[in-house]
């Protein structure tokens, strides 16, 4: 187990809020190798950027509060370090790429600034700052680097400033690379340039990374495992093509249906899957997929159903996954 770069034990996060404690994140749980890519997928709100903040220490305080479970990283709990020496860890083993481009950069500082922060927190001499700003700049595709260096964010395009998000996130070299819907706000060229950029870089450096995003098609592309989650829970894992090929989940039935065919509109997201996400507070007992699920009977409305493996490396939490895959 401890191989893996990353290791997510049953963790559960809640925020405090005006009706209470409400959980959003329950038992989660995945690994990742080293050179290896998770995808993380599911509904608006089902608590991927929770799960991927509790990872980084950086949830919002004071109202959010881990609760429950492990974290490791290269073998060192994270789960057990004090605020400081976490800071430390974030700095050089671990960066997140947001999923608002704009607001992660400082609309007032110069990029080279930006860069240069980072690479000094991250450990660089001042001496050799600029040099590696600069080829940092270069390994992410970014032209005539030395000028961009002096511009301020609102000076590049929204592909150009994602790179240099990417370039912010890389300069301490992490063993572990978090993109959270990196590419959302991208047009769909530039999407596609950003995601070869990140696997490239991954397959120079032997990164783990950590991908989330609503979008199966960028899964199938970009990852080795995935990770279905749905209200706050995982409710399906495995490796990519199995998943793909042999959905074991209603839901994740219901996600693959709902790929729109490519003559169709491009991106029309998750519709085949009947109702709504209910809010967090007022999920369903038991399995909180059952009031949208055509296989749901009475006992799964009794406790949450339990990852179990419906086949080698392939789990589900569904007391029904034999009929559902009928
Ligand atoms: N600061 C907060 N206070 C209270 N609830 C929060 C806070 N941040 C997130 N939540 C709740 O936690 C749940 C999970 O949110 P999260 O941002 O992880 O969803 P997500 O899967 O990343 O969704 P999206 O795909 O829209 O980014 C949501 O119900 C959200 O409303
Ligand atoms: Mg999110």
């Amino acid at each position: 187990m401890m191989s893996a770069v990353l290791t997510v034990e049953d963790l559960s996060v809640a925020f405090a809020t005006e009706g209470g404690l409400l959980e959003v994140v329950d038992r989660v749980g995945f690994e990742i190798e080293p050179g290896a890519t998770l995808g993380v997928v599911g509904e608006s709100g089902c608590g991927k950027s929770v799960t991927a903040l509790s990872i980084m220490g950086l949830l919002p305080q004071p109202s959010g509060r881990v609760t429950g479970g492990r974290i490791w990283l290269d073998g060192t709990e994270l789960s057990a370090l004090r605020r400081e020496q976490l800071a430390e860890v974030r700095g050089r083993q671990m960066s997140m790429v947001f999923q608002e481009p704009m607001t992660a950069l400082n609309p007032v500082h110069r990029i080279g600034r930006q860069l240069a922060e980072a690479l000094i927190l991250a450990g660089e001499s001042k001496r050799g700052v600029e040099a590696r700003a600069m080829a940092l700049l270069e390994e992410v595709g970014i032209p005539a680097p030395a000028q961009r260096l002096s511009e301020y964010p609102h000076q590049l395009s929204g592909g150009m400033r994602q790179r240099v998000l990417i370039a912010i996130a890389l300069a301490s070299r992490p063993r572990l690379l978090i993109a959270d819907e990196p590419t959302t706000a991208l047009d769909v060229t530039i999407q596609a340039q950003i995601l070869e950029l990140i696997e490239k870089l991954q397959r120079e450096r032997g990164m783990a990374v950590l991908f989330i995003t609503h979008d199966l098609g960028v899964i199938a592309e970009i990852a080795d495992r995935v990770v279905v989650m749905y209200g706050g829970r995982v409710v399906e894992r495995g490796a990519v093509l199995d998943v793909f090929a042999r959905p074991r989940h209603p839901y994740t039935h219901g996600l693959l249906d709902s790929i729109p065919r490519l003559e169709l509109t491009p991106r029309t997201r998750l519709s085949a899957i009947p109702g709504v996400v209910p809010a967090l507070a007022q999920m369903p007992s038991g399995c909180r997929f059952r009031n949208r699920c055509e296989h749901a009977v009475t006992a799964c409305g009794a406790e949450a159903p339990q990852l179990e493996a419906a086949a080698t490396g392939h789990d589900v939490a569904c007391l029904r996954w034999r009929e559902a895959a009928k």
